[in-house]
């Protein structure tokens, strides 16, 4: 290999930086590695920078990502993808790393089917929804953000002895919602996996029920994680379900984007630079149409296909978990 592409694309994701670095320092020094930036947009548009070795001397702590990233509609296009295949043939590219998520995959395996260079990708999102790794790049650093966010709100909930609905992002999956919900101590998390949506008023009467036992037993306040894109109407509309009931003063954040944001974890940064210098390993092996996911703490090569074929769900184990952990709670559920 002697030039290798690389860009981070859709959400950024503490760690992405970390990713590059280990890419760029474990290749040969001989190899030119060029940064496609603003995502695939720098592909369609030709808009690169070299990255040598001093370029990525210090951004291992820094989040967001050096090369900048960005979601591209037009790579849901034919033309578009022939015009990024163009550019990589243009520069002579031998190997192209994505560091993304689902969607940047799916750019990956479109160029594939129209160019004969190396393809891997590096999962780069907060979301931890790719099947095939137990840990995106990002995710730890997101959770661990959300979960000092929420112990401040914990304090002034706690206060008013109030109700707090918090949502927390995802996408489609729960992973972030379910992991800050469990660390947080809140009372109740709303995930995919164990809310039936289909049922509004039944989960609201339910969450009521709950409320009132917790204030009969301790009368403290009532944190409940829901992941985004779940409750149909979103998390203000699901304060004003509660409030309806005249014993629940209930109100809502959004936490968003501050989670994406901020110095990636110890977690993150090794993570990012194992599945880095793994990408590189993979590379001069001759791999192609991998991502490098981990399982149990190893780099693991996960056909790209497999890794977006489905949304990878919240493990029964952790759901079962926090089940337990409510049943701790005292049982006297008056009526309403
Ligand atoms: O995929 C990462 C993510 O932060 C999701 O959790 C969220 O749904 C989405 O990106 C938000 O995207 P945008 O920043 O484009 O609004």
């Amino acid at each position: 290999i002697q030039r290798v592409g690389m860009l981070t694309s859709g959400g950024d994701a503490p760690g992405m930086n970390a990713a590059i670095r280990a890419i760029v320092l474990a290749l040969d020094s001989s190899v030119e590695v060029i940064g496609y930036k603003h995502g695939y947009n720098g592909l369609i548009n030709s808009e690169s920078i070299r990255l040598t070795q001093s370029d990525v001397d210090n951004i291992i702590h820094l989040g967001g990502t050096i090369i900048k990233s960005a979601r591209c509609k037009e790579m849901r296009t034919s033309a578009g993808i022939k015009q990024a295949v163009s550019t990589l043939i243009k520069d002579k590219v031998d190997a192209l790393v994505v560091i993304g998520g689902d969607g940047s995959f799916n750019g990956l395996l479109a160029i594939q089917e129209h160019w004969a260079g190396q393809v891997i990708g590096l999962p780069g999102t907060i979301d931890n929804d790719l099947d095939g790794t137990d840990n995106t790049i990002g995710f730890s650093s997101a959770i661990n953000t959300a979960i000092q966010a929420v112990d401040k709100i914990r304090d002034t909930a706690d206060a008013f002895d109030r109700v707090f609905i918090i949502e927390l992002m995802g996408r489609h999956s729960g992973h972030i919602a379910f992991h800050v919900g469990l660390a947080s101590g809140a009372e109740a998390i709303l995930s995919f996996e164990n809310t039936d949506t289909e049922h509004p008023e039944q989960v609201i009467d339910s969450l009521a029920k709950q409320v009132k036992q917790y204030q009969n037993s301790c009368n403290n306040s009532f944190l409940i994680c829901v992941a985004e894109n779940l409750w149909p109407g979103g998390v203000t509309q699901l304060r004003d379900q509660l409030n309806r009931y005249d014993f629940i003063d209930a109100s809502a954040c959004i936490l968003g984007h501050i989670q994406r944001g901020g110095a990636p974890s110890a977690n993150d940064r090794i993570l990012a630079t194992k599945l880095g210098v793994a990408a590189v390993e993979a590379l001069k092996g001759g791999m192609s149409g991998f991502m490098i996911g981990e399982r149990y703490a190893k780099p693991i090569l996960v056909p790209l296909l497999d890794a977006i074929k489905h949304t990878k769900m919240v493990p029964d184990h952790l759901i079962q978990a926090h089940k337990n952990i409510k049943a701790i709670n005292p049982t006297k559920i008056d009526n309403l």
